[in-house]
């Protein structure tokens, strides 16, 4: 079985998607971090993200890269976003999520296109969602937790211009495929979030 969990950044779909993977016992794969890696190595190169050959020279980025803690980071994530519009980039970065996709005994992967480009044939597509006011303030309390000083303007608006790269790109942008079931998480708790996904799956499948 392939699912494919879709939606913005801070929408709860990766919290998600790692429940469905515990769940149903299935092989995760978080196609934002490939994208990371990519933002994180122009940075280490020098490079600028906004240039589609520096871009793609940073593809070939080295699998320990996977493990840096700097990806998970905020800055990153707009490095990622930024790289992630040149169809270059997309293309390179196809092979290994789609082998992923299809190995024996399926997988979940989660992301921004896997529903309409990498696995437009997964058997359970989501598409995860929840305001800008909600993603904000989610996002707000775990840097708060993390101890890193930002205001929740700063992240809404750090969030509205994700949205707007990710939504506005003209390759794989982000949208939800039209088979797939629409969940806004917000105003369900994180647990209520993962058990109406649960029933989505086992439902669609
Ligand atoms: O899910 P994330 O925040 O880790 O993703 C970081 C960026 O990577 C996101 O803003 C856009 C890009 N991305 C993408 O274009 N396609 C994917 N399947 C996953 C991420």
């Amino acid at each position: 079985m392939i699912i494919a969990v879709d939606g913005p950044t801070a929408s709860g779909k990766g919290t998600i998607a790692s429940a469905l993977a515990a769940h149903f016992e299935l092989p995760l794969l978080d196609t934002g971090l490939l994208y990371r890696a990519v933002g994180r190595q122009v940075f280490l190169d020098g490079g600028d993200p906004d240039d589609a050959g520096d871009a793609l020279a940073a593809c070939s980025f080295p699998d320990s890269l996977l493990n840096d803690p700097h990806l998970r980071t905020e800055e990153t994530g707009g490095l990622a976003s930024r790289v992630s519009v040149h169809p270059g980039v997309r293309q390179a970065l196809f092979d290994r999520q789609r082998a992923f996709a299809t190995q024996p005994g399926g997988a979940v992967l989660d992301g921004r296109d896997i529903g309409t480009v990498i696995a437009p044939d997964a058997d359970v597509k989501l598409f995860i969602t929840a305001s800008v006011d909600a993603r904000a303030e989610r996002r707000w309390k775990e840097m708060q937790a993390r101890g890193v000083a930002t205001t929740l303007d700063d992240i809404a608006l750090d969030i509205r211009r994700r949205d707007e790269r990710d939504m506005g790109r003209k390759d794989a942008p982000l949208v939800a495929a039209p088979d797939a079931l629409v969940i806004d998480t917000s105003d369900l708790s994180r647990d209520d979030a993962i058990a109406a996904a649960i029933d989505a799956v086992k439902i669609g499948s």
